[in-house]
């Protein structure tokens, strides 16, 4: 009797530290976080492709403007803290911290020795004030669509448009295959 109680205690001990371990499993986290990017992503384009094929890049940039920071508030929740930066910014709010400058530097550099940036992603615990934090980011390559607002040759009066939201824009002059910018994750571990 005594020894069926000690193995059932055992094995809920083992259980409990087999959860916090899968917890904190830096590759659970990960395919967490690419799960979370997927979905992110699709709603974005979902609400960007179809206003650019109707109504235009213009009326895309009022839509862009409004529903880019409010669909990635609604990405914020079970702990996890999600955004989109850039070294070369549009909207300021999305401004890197140093890790993720140091990773998007990393990415530019492997694309610049031929990797393709559809695959470059990077995921590592840090710590962060004496606190275990999980990061995760994913590069965002410049694709054909991203021309018409981050292109080389943005259509004078739509830039005017996006000047008036963005004054300090940075993010014109990309081609094809460059390193947009970045998705990026975290989550607090303890
Ligand atoms: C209709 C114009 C338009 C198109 C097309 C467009 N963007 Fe943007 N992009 C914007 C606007 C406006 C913002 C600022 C959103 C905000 O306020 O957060 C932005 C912001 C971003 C950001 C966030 C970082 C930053 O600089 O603020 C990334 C990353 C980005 N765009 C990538 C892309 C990619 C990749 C594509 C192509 C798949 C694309 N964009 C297509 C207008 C556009």
């Amino acid at each position: 009797m005594k020894k069926t109680i000690i193995a059932a205690m055992a094995l809920v001990a083992l259980g409990s530290a087999g959860i916090s371990q899968a917890a904190e499993d830096p590759k659970v986290l990960a395919d967490e976080a690419k799960g979370i990017v997927k979905a992110f992503m699709k709603e974005l384009k979902g609400t960007l492709v179809p206003t650019m094929k109707e109504k235009g890049p213009a009326a895309a940039i009022d839509v862009c403007h409004k529903k880019a920071q409010e669909i990635t508030a609604r990405y914020n929740k079970d702990g996890w803290k999600v955004g989109r930066t850039a070294l070369k910014l549009r909207n300021p709010k999305n401004a890197p911290d140093a890790w993720e400058k140091a990773t998007m530097e990393m990415f530019e550099k492997k694309i610049a020795e031929g990797a393709d940036p559809k695959k470059l992603a990077k995921f590592e615990i840090v710590e962060q004030d004496g606190k275990k934090v999980f990061r995760f980011m994913k590069a965002i390559p410049v694709g054909k669509p991203c021309l018409t607002c981050h292109g080389g040759k943005v259509d004078p009066a739509l830039y005017e448009k996006i000047k008036s939201y963005y004054p300090e824009d940075k993010a014109i002059g990309f081609k094809l295959g460059q390193l947009r910018g970045a998705f990026t994750l975290s989550k607090s571990l303890n």
